[in-house]
């Protein structure tokens, strides 16, 4: 029998990612793509390298990719059953930071949810072994993974790896902050904090 954290068979596929963005503006020129309408998404400025994404529409089980210095950063919104996951010890002691005592993320994510609210996960959705994409994959038993067909490294819903697995880190965490309850900047850290995304261990 499979194991849900064991390194898949290439063709497995069998998982839902949405990816939804509506609309990113760079330099004043608006560029729209073909998926859900009801999410919007603004990059200000090159210079400032920050992303404005609004996540109002987006629903338990959804995720949005945007792009942020040119990485795919994945915003997930996590049903309550995934939080539950996430801090049961049958996780846990098969992860290997579950703790993410590593640098890979902003400190004000090192949490058990690796967020600012537990029911968004911001994360850099570039795989630590050697850059692929990872999809998500939700309903597994584990609450659901990201899993990187590349080489087989499977993350949780957190973004941490599994052990034994190629990826040798957790899934980076960019800075973030909220706006507004629905509005999350990607790029700049809440107030009074301060995290330097180019300290991180690795991307
Ligand atoms: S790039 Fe993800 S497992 Fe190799």
């Amino acid at each position: 029998m499979t194991d849900e954290a064991s390194p898949p068979p290439q063709t497995r596929r069998s998982f839902l990612t949405l990816l939804t963005a509506s609309s990113v503006t760079v330099g004043g020129i608006a560029v729209t793509w073909p998926f859900l309408n009801s999410l919007n998404v603004q990059n200000t400025t090159i210079e400032n390298s920050y992303v404005d994404v609004d996540i109002s529409s987006l629903k338990a089980g959804q995720q949005i990719t945007i792009t942020w210095q040119g990485h795919p950063v994945f915003i997930l919104n996590r049903p309550d059953e995934t939080l539950k996951s996430l801090q049961e010890t049958a996780l846990l002691t098969r992860l290997r930071d579950p703790d993410s005592k590593e640098l890979q993320q902003p400190p004000y994510t090192q949490n058990w949810h690796r967020s600012i609210h537990p029911e968004t996960a911001v994360l850099i959705g570039s795989c630590t072994h050697l850059g692929c994409v990872p999809t998500l994959k939700l309903g597994s038993k584990l609450g659901g993974l990201y899993n990187c067909a590349c080489h087989g490294s499977r993350f949780d819903l957190a973004g941490r790896v599994f052990k034994s697995m190629p990826a040798p880190y957790n899934l980076p965490i960019p800075p973030y902050m909220y706006l507004k309850h629905n509005i999350i900047r990607i790029g700049a850290n809440p107030k009074g904090q301060e995290f330097d995304f180019t300290k991180i261990i690795q991307i």
